[in-house]
């Protein structure tokens, strides 16, 4: 979202305090941001905050002081995006009607940027025919709309109306306002780690989080292609658009990694999937024993070897990840070469700033032609934007065409 121009417009309900929480995301992720609020909002939460938190000034009257004469047209043309955050069933009803009678409304009736509606309101509101018929208005004009979440609402019912969390918000802005390079591509990532089980209670594993590659598959995504992602057990949400297949075991990671491999353009593999298993899983509990216990294991199918000898001829990009504590190049050119890959990405697990848990990564990319990029510390999402450059360019190399 760097440098991307984003309006928040904000409506009067409830959840206007939670569209703080949207201006500070996205000026985190160094977007400049701009906050239009209905005289209704302002009542909820304080322009000062927003003004604060955006570090841009905040305009609320159409006629206030601080805006320029022509801010209702200019904001709306010279920004990338408008998120009406939270949008409340008046304000939706105007928008689709061409009502203009505020700065948020004008400004959004004069809008070339394209808008996110993010509707927030009563279930009853929500659901009345009258709003439903409003939020297909919008969608017909190009205007997307996010669905509401469900759960209780501040008014106490149950039922769907609550402003999507900021975050998924976010992930949607970040989705409208990308390039989508990667449209009509699909992508299979795997992330996080595998578990495997010695007993009902323990099993063997590592330190993956699967922010690497949730990261992946969140920038695949966000550039348009469809994403299928495998997962090990893990505590991260699921993307924003992204279709997961929870697994546990290596075992289980192949059957699901096979099974979608055939249809795939380009496969991630950033899962730390254990190359061994216990060789019997107890069925109880085991008891404490001997000063020394041997486990005997066996060796778990190596899931990328496998795809690298199933791609035979298929133009598919397979990339690995290698996870190295010494010889980072060398070993991984080994498992480049081993595993016929067409791409490895080499990080040092051994430091504190890269790698397994932190939310930054410092990368070798190694190529079968010797090539090797060497990108700087980096954020995780910045590092799989550089992975995905590169494997589409591989693709489209091979391909002969632009896609
Ligand atoms: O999840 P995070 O906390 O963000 O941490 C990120 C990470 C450190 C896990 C990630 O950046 C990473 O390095 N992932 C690969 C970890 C790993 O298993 O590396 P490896 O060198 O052991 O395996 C090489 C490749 O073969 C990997 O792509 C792996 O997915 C694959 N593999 C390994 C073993 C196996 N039995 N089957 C496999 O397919």
């Amino acid at each position: 979202m760097k440098g991307k121009r984003i309006v928040i417009g904000v409506s009067g309900g409830i959840a206007a305090y939670k569209a703080a929480e949207l201006v500070r995301l996205l000026v985190r992720e160094e977007a400049l941001v701009q906050v239009a609020m209905t005289a209704n909002a302002a009542r909820f939460v304080s322009p000062l905050t927003f003004g604060a938190l955006s570090g841009n000034r905040v305009v609320s009257h159409m006629f206030d002081e601080a805006a320029g004469a022509m801010d209702h047209i200019s904001w709306g043309q010279d920004s990338d995006l408008i998120i009406i955050a939270p949008a409340t069933a008046n304000v939706i009803a105007k928008i689709a009607h061409g009502i203009a009678d505020d700065f948020l409304t004008t400004m959004t009736l004069a809008a070339t940027a394209r808008i996110l509606v993010c509707p927030a309101m009563n279930t009853r509101m929500y659901e009345n025919q009258a709003t439903q018929e409003n939020l297909a208005v919008l969608q017909r004009r190009g205007i997307f709309v996010m669905e509401p979440g469900a759960g209780q609402l501040a008014c106490r019912e149950e039922g769907p109306g609550r402003l999507p969390e900021p975050a998924e918000i976010v992930d949607e802005a970040r989705w409208i306002v990308s390039k989508q390079d990667l449209a009509g591509l699909q992508v299979l990532v795997t992330a996080g780690a595998t578990h495997e089980p010695m007993d009902p209670v323990r099993y063997i594993s590592n330190r993956s989080t699967g922010k690497m590659g949730y990261a992946v598959a969140t920038m695949a995504r966000t550039r348009g292609a469809s994403v299928k992602l495998v997962t090990g057990p893990t505590s991260l949400p699921v993307p924003r658009g992204v279709e997961a297949e929870r697994v546990t075991t290596a075992v289980e990671m192949r059957e699901a990694v096979v099974k979608h491999f055939a249809a795939s353009d380009i496969v991630v593999m950033a899962a730390a999937v254990s190359d061994y298993r216990p060789h019997a899983t107890k069925d109880q509990k085991i008891k404490k024993g001997p000063e020394i216990q041997t486990l005997e294991l066996v060796k778990n199918p190596d899931i990328l070897a496998e795809l690298g000898t199933l791609k035979g001829k298929r133009n598919c990009v397979l990339v690995g990840f290698a996870a190295e504590t010494e010889d980072l190049l060398a070993n991984a050119e080994k498992k480049l070469r081993d595993k016929n890959l067409d791409m490895i990405v080499a990080n040092d697990v051994s430091r504190e700033d890269a790698g397994f848990a932190v939310d930054t990564n410092e990368v070798k990319i190694l190529f079968r032609d010797g090539k090797v990029e060497s990108p700087p510390l980096m954020k995780k999402e910045e590092v799989a934007d550089l992975v995905l450059d590169q494997a589409k360019t591989l693709r489209e190399g091979r391909s002969g065409h632009g896609k």
